[in-house]
């Protein structure tokens, strides 16, 4: 018997890259939504992306007008904690910053005490565990959940089960992923789970690459895409990360994996130290005009 995910309302903290997309597709599927963030700004610009997001989608005739404002509407904004009430699922999607995100999960266990409320991150490489540990009797309540960007496109979720997650738990995490229209596969909770642990080196390579001269991002991005296949090249896909991101992660794979060479490259760090974020910032390694 297939389990039921059980979920009517969904909150989603951070209104960001990734909050603003899982937001829309939990929108999109039936499911309402209350999107929270605690900064000025975020909410407005998650609300023009919905509308842009969606708006191509039926331009390309994917989805009818009155689907995207039946979506839209399912969506309401809160930049207060307690404006989750209500919601039977929440999803975390703030900066990947582990005590920014143990505090958050320890706060959401305090305020949803209801034990049927999901606890799940969006994290790219934090240790489940550890963020379930923050929740204490409420650990068996978090799980791992991670979509990748853009949402609205990208097939995967990585189903992460912390050592303390029930696996009730797990299997509403599969239904909930399925019913999004997506395909969840299980990882274990080791830093960076598998997609990351294996992404991020290999990116982290190419500014290394970079660095030392061995080409110009053009060419390096040119190369693995001509070369090797990938449908962008590692320089242009960090942009769309982000790069800060990108060095958090990394410091997350050194430390939980125990080892040095999984440190951020110098130049990475030192874009990110001048501001350049990446697409969401204007500029990265590449420019972006109008963003
Ligand atoms: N960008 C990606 O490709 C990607 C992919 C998968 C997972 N992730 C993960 O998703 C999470 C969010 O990444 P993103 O790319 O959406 O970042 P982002 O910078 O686009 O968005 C983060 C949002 O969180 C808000 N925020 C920050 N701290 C907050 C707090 N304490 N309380 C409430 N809101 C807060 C910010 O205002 C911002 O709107 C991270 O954990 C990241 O690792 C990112």
């Amino acid at each position: 018997m297939s389990i039921e995910h059980g979920v009517k309302t969904i909150g989603i903290l951070g209104a960001g890259q990734m909050g603003g997309g899982i937001a829309q597709v939990a929108a999109a599927s039936g499911i309402s939504v209350k999107v929270f963030d605690a900064f000025p700004g975020a909410i407005d610009r998650c609300k023009g992306v919905h509308k842009k997001s969606m708006g191509k989608f039926v331009e390309k005739g994917k989805m009818t007008q009155a689907d995207m404002d039946a979506a839209i509407g399912r969506i309401s904004f809160t930049d207060r904690l307690d404006g989750l009430t209500g919601c039977d699922w929440i999803v975390e999607a703030v900066v990947e910053d582990a005590k920014v995100k143990k505090e958050l999960f320890a706060k959401l266990a305090a305020m949803y005490p209801d034990h049927n409320v999901v606890l799940a991150t969006n994290t790219s490489s934090i240790s489940i565990t550890d963020i379930a540990t923050a929740c204490g009797a409420s650990a068996s309540r978090v799980v791992g959940m991670h979509f990748f960007n853009p949402v609205p496109l990208m097939q995967l979720v990585e189903v992460i089960p912390a050592m303390q997650t029930s696996p009730a738990v797990v299997e509403r995490t599969v239904a909930l992923a399925t019913a999004m229209g997506k395909t969840p596969l299980k990882a274990n909770d080791r830093a960076g789970f598998i997609s990351n642990r294996v992404l991020m080196p290999m990116i982290n390579e190419a500014f290394y690459a970079w660095m030392e001269g061995v080409a110009e991002p053009q060419a390096i991005d040119g190369i693995m895409k001509l070369g090797c296949n990938f449908p962008m090249g590692p320089l242009t896909l960090a942009d769309f990360i982000g790069l800060d991101t990108c060095v958090n992660i990394m410091n997350v794979l050194a430390d939980g994996l125990n080892s040095e060479r999984y440190r951020a490259c110098p130049l990475l760090k030192q874009l990110v130290t001048a501001g350049r974020m990446g697409v969401k910032s204007g500029r990265g390694v590449y420019e972006y005009p109008g963003k």
